[in-house]
């Protein structure tokens, strides 16, 4: 499961051209955060290579992105023109402009590599391959997340058997993820999470202008199960952007970004500079054909320490980052997010007309209508302190992994000192004697003592069924390093 990679909601964002590197990724793995290798512009071989020295730096797992190779038609004599007007700007830092070449990225060699040595999570942008393939990938052990710009795409990758959506808001640095080049469908961050989210259930990874704690509280309430920062870690010292981009973000000179196709022939958010004012309008939709011919003039650029004509790129937010070890930042990215009360957590009221959509919740002090009401709805929880009916406890877990614990008998003597304990102790036991690997519960008035045990066990706790645990709880919970992402209030006027 995609949560399982997560010991923080925070996943450094994949960013191609020399910023992701195996320093940043393995910093930010090791820091709590998922860190994430570009294998975009880069051969298998490189990315294999990317991958043994991101291993050799942390054990923690880490994403790869790969670009899906698109087949666009392009207009020859738009690519023309526009070569015949930026052949000077190339003169000016002793470059020449490439020529217009389409290639796919090494995409089958990089799928042959990423099968061979199983990464834990592998993303892709610009499109969404066939279900083979992303079934291929699955078999491996990997999980697979596909970016989206719309409820279409985000549709689509559903269909095709994606485990996670990684939804881009037009706020995002860097290239636009859209399936198509010409798409121009974007849609602010928020309004794009809530919208996918009331028609699909796969997690999701929140991408666009997120800089900060409070940002990352704001994306996991809306829905999303992690936020995905590019630009806030550009300024890092682990980051390979060049010293001249990173100066950039934090230069008075620039004040604004833009979506261009000035540099590579897709749409893309970068700082606005004189390349993008002076060619930006008449660049053609045509990629990766004007990416390779711009790329020595940016190269050139960036050894001359020149910014006006590099490809800047950049998230809206960029004027709020940090330029902090990526460990240290991730570290107060999680402080930031702490701040918020609810942060991370879905808090939401259970009606008893629908049926549970958690897998467990673990209720305090039950009355017996309750309990069958539950019951009869197929809501999965552990009953604790039930004193009226000792010896009905029901431990039941919901999807794939059906799990149905009926009729513990609790020794009355145990109530009061410890139940709860004795409890997942016989749990924990029968599932184990049935096979199973990962329980996960919900919890109510239990110690902490207890969270921490249930978590040390496997479990994840996803639930906390009362108003003023919720309050309490998730600043505790922190505090202890319990990961609770999704809370649940239940109401109890039924
Ligand atoms: C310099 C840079 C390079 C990027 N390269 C990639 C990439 O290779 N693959 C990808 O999926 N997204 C790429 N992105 C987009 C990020 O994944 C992410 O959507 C974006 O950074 C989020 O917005 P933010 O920069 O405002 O945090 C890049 C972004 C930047 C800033």
């Amino acid at each position: 499961m995609f949560k399982d990679l997560l010991r923080y909601p925070i996943i450094q964002a994949p960013m191609a051209g020399g910023a992701s590197t195996p320093k940043l990724a393995a910093a930010v793995s090791n820091a709590g955060g998922l860190g994430f290798l570009a294998a975009g512009y880069k051969t298998a071989a490189e990315m294999k290579e990317e991958i043994n020295q991101t291993r050799r730096l942390t054990e923690y797992p880490f994403g790869v992105n790969v670009f899906v190779p698109g087949n666009e038609v392009i207009d020859e004599s738009a690519v023309a023109a526009y070569r015949a007007k930026i052949e000077n700007a190339a003169k000016s830092v002793g470059a020449t402009i490439g020529n217009g070449v389409v290639d796919d990225d090494d995409w089958v060699n990089k799928l042959t590599v990423l099968k061979e040595v199983k990464v834990d999570l592998v993303s892709f942008t610009f499109g969404c391959p066939e279900s083979s393939v992303l079934r291929e990938l699955q078999s491996t052990g990997a999980l697979i997340a596909v970016t989206v710009t719309n409820l279409e795409e985000a549709k689509k990758a559903a269909g095709a058997g994606a485990d996670v959506l990684c939804v881009q808001g037009i706020e995002a640095g860097g290239h636009r993820a859209s399936f198509e080049n010409r798409s121009e469908d974007d849609h602010g961050l928020l309004e794009l999470i809530r919208m996918i989210k009331n028609e699909l259930e796969l997690p999701i990874i929140a991408a666009g202008g997120l800089m900060h704690g409070k940002d990352i509280a704001a994306v996991l309430a809306a829905g999303a199960m992690a936020a995905q920062l590019g630009t806030a870690f550009l300024r890092c010292p682990e980051s390979g952007a060049s010293p001249v981009h990173k100066a950039a973000l934090n230069d008075s000179r620039f004040v604004q970004t833009t979506v261009t196709r000035a540099f590579s022939g897709r749409r893309a958010r970068g700082l606005v500079n004189e390349f993008i004012t002076e060619n930006g309008h008449a660049a053609p939709a045509a990629y990766p054909h004007v990416h390779h011919m711009t790329k020595q003039m940016r190269k050139a650029a960036g050894e001359k320490g020149n910014p006006e004509l590099m490809a800047l790129w950049a998230g809206q937010g960029h004027k709020l980052s940090r330029e902090k070890p990526a460990s240290e930042l991730v570290e107060l990215l999680m402080e930031e997010l702490k701040g918020e009360r609810f942060a991370g957590m879905e808090i939401r009221e259970l009606s008893m007309n629908e049926s549970a959509p958690m897998h467990l919740l673990l209720l305090a002090d039950p009355s017996r209508d309750m309990v069958e009401d539950y019951l009869a709805k197929g809501i999965c929880f552990i009953a604790e302190r039930a004193k009226q009916f000792l010896g009905v406890y029901v431990l039941l877990q919901k999807g794939t992994d059906t799990m149905e614990i009926k009729n513990i008998a609790v020794d009355e003597n145990h109530h009061g000192k410890g139940i709860g304990r004795h409890l997942m102790e016989h749990a924990i036991g029968q599932a184990r004697e049935q096979g199973y690997k990962k329980l996960e519960i919900g919890t109510g008035n239990s110690s902490i003592g207890q969270l921490a045990l249930y978590q040390k066990c496997g479990f994840r706790i996803v639930g906390v069924d009362r108003d003023f645990f919720t309050k309490h709880y998730s600043e505790v919970f922190y505090e202890n390093g319990i990961q609770c992402r999704d809370m649940i209030r239940l109401s109890r006027s039924i």
